[in-house]
């Protein structure tokens, strides 16, 4: 007899496991399968954000600032520190320990919600019918080397995430050809680093080791730079990473080829310049290859029980995280919406609730964007250009991080905070800000927007002095052009 449980859930990255511990608090008796192993071969929860994503790279983006500020920005403090160097393998290992915190934690709380974890790869085989043809229980086959183990689920939750996606003249090896998992993994700061993509891991680990020491090179298809950010944010960005922190950034490139010899790699590429198309060469010790991500769908099993599709491999779900088959449900980076682990996690929860018979809901509309470079970039809502393109009526107010006190204090002052609203309500349409630690001041704009606030309402907020909150306050009052401090 196989196993039998009110819910499985089919993956323990951010979307499974936060899903996995709400079921089990709604008093749902839950499976969660997973198959990650971390690099000694042992089971490893947290999928791909706390295993070879948002964990480990904070971690090191973290730790390069730090030395970063101890190299080049110390001494307008009047800090001096002499011999200073750079341990990369404690840097690592540092990062490892945080891992192994949180993937060790996952598991801990599962055990405490009384989650039954299963490690092994899952398969959906069949769906069970009663006497009376309706579908009542789902099987899934749970695989691990030899041994093999069937459940059986009345609902399932597929949160089985994503993978790099790869290029086909660009082998990854993960020790001179890397993605994500290989580029949070260098024992030292390759002399000359070059990135594909001029995405968000691009931008982040392309930061994380100039820092480091690395001369870093990104090469983006795109005519444009950061194309899904407000254009203004993106021109800033671009501007501050290019003249201060000293990352060469190459966009409408058109890569014909990559030669890969005994000490250097060689991309071979065309950029909007090369009207022959002649092509330019670019001499790296190692590559990162950072064009995107895609569905992890392809041994699932969703032919055997007719799960749908969508051309690109994610699987089809309507608002509420629904598939095309009873009581499956998919959330995360298999599903479409952006890549983001708070995403999949209130998906997770959503689902969660609407399996309990409660009312689980996601507005995608509102989810936060971060980019952890420096100075950070954060967005929530519409950009400038997308409003102009919608034809909606709005009017934007803008505050610098120059002007404000704290800003000064810690002597991070570029970049700014925008607010669009609509012109004849004022709601907030989009909130965009690039400065320091505004993966931290989002959070207020979330909220703001969430609660279908107005500039006013935030204009009227007692905002605390000095803090970098205040240039957002500041941004709100200038959409009605009444700043104080410029
Ligand atoms: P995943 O985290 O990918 O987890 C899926 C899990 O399912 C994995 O453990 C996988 O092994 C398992 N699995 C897959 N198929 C099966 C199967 N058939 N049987 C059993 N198990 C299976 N997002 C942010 O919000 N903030 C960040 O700062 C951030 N930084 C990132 C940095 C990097 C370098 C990368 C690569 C990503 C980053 N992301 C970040 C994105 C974030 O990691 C993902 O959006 C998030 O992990 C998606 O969660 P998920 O649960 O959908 O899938
Ligand atoms: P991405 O979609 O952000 O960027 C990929 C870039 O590669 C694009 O700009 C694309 O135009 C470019 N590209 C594609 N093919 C190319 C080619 N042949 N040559 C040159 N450029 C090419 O994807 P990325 O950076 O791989 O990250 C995947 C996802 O992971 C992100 O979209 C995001 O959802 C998530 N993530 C989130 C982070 C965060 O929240 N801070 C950090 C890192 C990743």
């Amino acid at each position: 007899m196989s196993q039998l449980f009110d819910v499985a859930v089919i993956g323990a990255g951010p979307g499974g496991y936060v899903a996995a511990i709400r079921c089990a608090q709604l008093g749902l008796n839950t499976v969660c399968i997973d198959e990650w192993k971390n690099p000694q071969g042992k089971p490893s929860l947290g999928g791909t954000c706390l295993n070879v994503g948002c964990i480990p790279s904070k971690a090191l983006l973290e730790s390069s600032e730090n030395y970063e500020r101890a190299a080049h920005k110390f001494s307008a403090h009047g800090i001096r520190i002499e011999g200073l160097s750079v341990d990369i393998p404690v840097m690592m290992s540092r990062k490892d320990k945080i891992v192994a915190g949180f993937t060790g934690g996952v598991a801990m709380l599962l055990k405490k919600n009384k989650v039954a974890s299963m490690h092994g790869h899952g398969t959906l085989l069949k769906s069970g019918k009663d006497a009376s043809g309706n579908h009542s229980l789902w099987q899934i086959e749970v695989k691990n080397g030899d041994q093999t183990e069937a459940i059986e689920a009345k609902h399932v939750i597929i949160a089985t995430g994503s993978t790099p996606r790869t290029l086909p003249f660009a082998p990854v090896d993960n020790e001179r050809i890397l993605d994500n998992t290989g580029a949070l993994a260098m024992k030292e700061a390759p002399g000359r680093l070059g990135v594909i993509g001029g995405g968000v891991i691009g931008l982040e680990m392309g930061s994380l080791w100039r820092r480091l020491g690395s001369e870093v090179t990104i090469l983006e298809a795109l005519p444009g730079f950061l194309m899904a950010a407000d254009e203004q944010v993106a021109k800033e960005a671009r501007k501050i990473f290019t003249r201060e922190s000293g990352l060469v950034i190459k966009t409408g490139i058109k890569i014909s080829g990559i030669k890969t010899g005994e000490k250097s790699i060689t991309v071979e590429y065309a950029d909007a310049e090369d009207i022959q198309g002649i092509s330019q060469k670019l001499e790296v010790d190692k590559l990162i290859v950072a064009v995107g991500r895609v569905p992890n769908t392809a041994e699932l099993g969703a032919e055997n029980i007719g799960l749908k599709l969508d051309k690109r491999g994610y699987i089809e779900v309507d608002s509420n995280c629904r598939t095309n088959l009873p009581n499956i449900y998919a959330v995360g980076d298999v599903v479409r919406g952006p890549m983001l682990a708070h995403k999949a996690s209130e998906e997770g929860v959503a689902v969660a609730e609407t399996i309990a018979g409660q009312a689980g809901h996601v507005n995608l509309d509102t989810v936060p964007w971060v980019i952890y470079t420096s100075p950070e970039i954060a967005w929530v809502g519409k950009t400038e250009q997308e409003l102009k393109a919608g034809g909606v009526q709005y009017k934007a107010g803008q505050f610098p991080f120059m002007a404000n006190g704290r800003a000064r204090a810690l002597g991070e002052t570029g970049g700014f905070v925008k607010v669009l609203t609509d012109a004849n309500t004022d709601r907030i349409l989009g909130i965009h800000m690039i400065g320091p630690y505004v993966s931290e001041m989002i959070a207020e704009a979330v909220v703001a927007m969430e609660f279908a606030a107005s500039s006013e309402d935030i204009a009227r907020i007692v905002h605390a002095h000095p803090s970098l909150s205040e240039v957002l306050h500041e941004a709100a009052l200038s959409v009605d052009k009444r700043a104080i401090h410029i």
